[in-house]
């Protein structure tokens, strides 16, 4: 298939975060990429995976670079995890403390990412509580830094989507012949806008959205799901099934009865794990929320695949850090190679 070519226009994240060529250099949705470029993440981590097992697990694909993570809001899983990748593939790495930063004395967030940036940093990943705020980022920062989404609003979490398709792909196999269910909040989740877009663009058979009608934004239908109100339904015959955490802290009014209400008819028991196919797996994001959105027997039991999801961050992270590092320098040495024959016919007119 050939590269998505980018259109230059700064007001569409899509076509930010790719190099005229059609290759990465920010990360910022999973919006606009092609099968291509997800496959080539997916068979890139695949070349990190089995590194964490080695006695020296590093490689030198980003030595001499400096990625800086920025996490505006809190996160354990993909924090840690983009440390770990971007210290395996060895780079120097800073964890902004932003508590103790000076965004607290006032300092606006393009300031602080500018002085930042004249340390010498090459890449910033970023979580922040504002949909586009990376997109943002992208179309002001200089064109030496790579950005990475780790999570904006309710917009994006494109490598957390991208490690939940190596895990399915790792234990399930081909997409076409897959049924996938999302289940639970699904109207505050990132997450699951960001997998719905990578399992329309890996063909999956069927994508399915399962919770109660105030989390369920019908919106969604039109980017290619089918929505359910009831777990029985919803579940018959799916070959994975994605938990997602209730965010409560994204809830201004009441959108349910209450959280036994919702585990009472949402929750995915034993039982309830019963209405998908025998062979299903179990996944969710993280942090979960046990006996809220799930019970302890599923998210400890033999078809969960939660910790595997964890473990793989790592590999996903490395691909995309070394996939936009790459990207990045491809575009400075064209950007160089034009100027050098810019200058060049301009000194042979000047001569002539
Ligand atoms: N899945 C996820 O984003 O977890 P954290 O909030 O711990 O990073």
């Amino acid at each position: 298939m050939k590269p998505t070519s980018a259109p230059q226009n700064p007001a569409d994240p899509r076509s930010v975060q790719l190099t005229e060529d059609g290759k990465l250099r920010h990360f910022l949705t999973l919006g606009g990429l092609n099968k291509e470029i997800l496959e080539e993440i997916l068979d890139t981590a695949d070349s990190f995976v089995n590194m964490g097992e080695q006695s020296v697990k590093k490689v030198p694909l980003l030595r001499g670079k400096t990625v800086v993570n920025l996490f505006f809001e809190n996160s354990t899983r993909t924090r840690s995890t983009f440390e770990l990748a971007a210290k395996r593939l060895s780079a120097d790495v800073l964890n902004l403390d932003i508590s103790t930063s000076a965004t607290s004395k006032g300092e606006t967030l393009m300031d602080t990412l500018q002085n930042l940036e004249a340390m010498g940093s090459d890449m910033f990943v970023i979580r922040h509580a504002d949909s586009g705020a990376q997109h943002f980022i992208a179309s002001q920062i200089s064109p030496n830094v790579a950005i990475i989404n780790a999570g904006d609003g309710r917009h994006a979490h494109p490598t957390q989507a991208m490690l939940d398709m190596y895990t399915i792909r790792k234990h399930k196999g081909d997409f076409s012949k897959l049924k996938v269910a999302i289940v639970g909040d699904i109207l505050h989740s990132r997450v699951a806008r960001s997998q719905i877009q990578a399992l329309n663009i890996l063909g999956a058979e069927e994508v399915r959205l399962i919770g109660p009608k105030t989390l369920l934004p019908q919106s969604l239908a039109e980017m290619g799901a089918t929505l359910y109100t009831r777990m029985e339904d919803g579940l018959k015959d799916v070959d994975v099934v994605i938990m997602l955490r209730l965010q409560k802290e994204r809830m201004a009014g009441a959108l349910l009865p209450s959280e036994s209400e919702f585990y009472r008819l949402y929750g995915l028991t034993t039982e309830k794990l019963s209405y998908a196919k025998p062979d299903a797996v179990v996944m969710h994001p993280g942090p979960i929320n046990r006996g809220v959105e799930i019970e302890s027997a599923v998210a400890d039991g033999p078809q969960s695949l939660i910790l595997n999801q964890v473990s793989y961050g790592i590999p996903i992270r490395m691909a995309v850090m070394s996939m936009a590092i790459s990207g990045q320098t491809q575009q400075k040495a064209k950007a160089a190679e034009s100027n050098s024959d810019q200058s060049n016919a301009a000194t042979g007119e000047a001569s002539a």
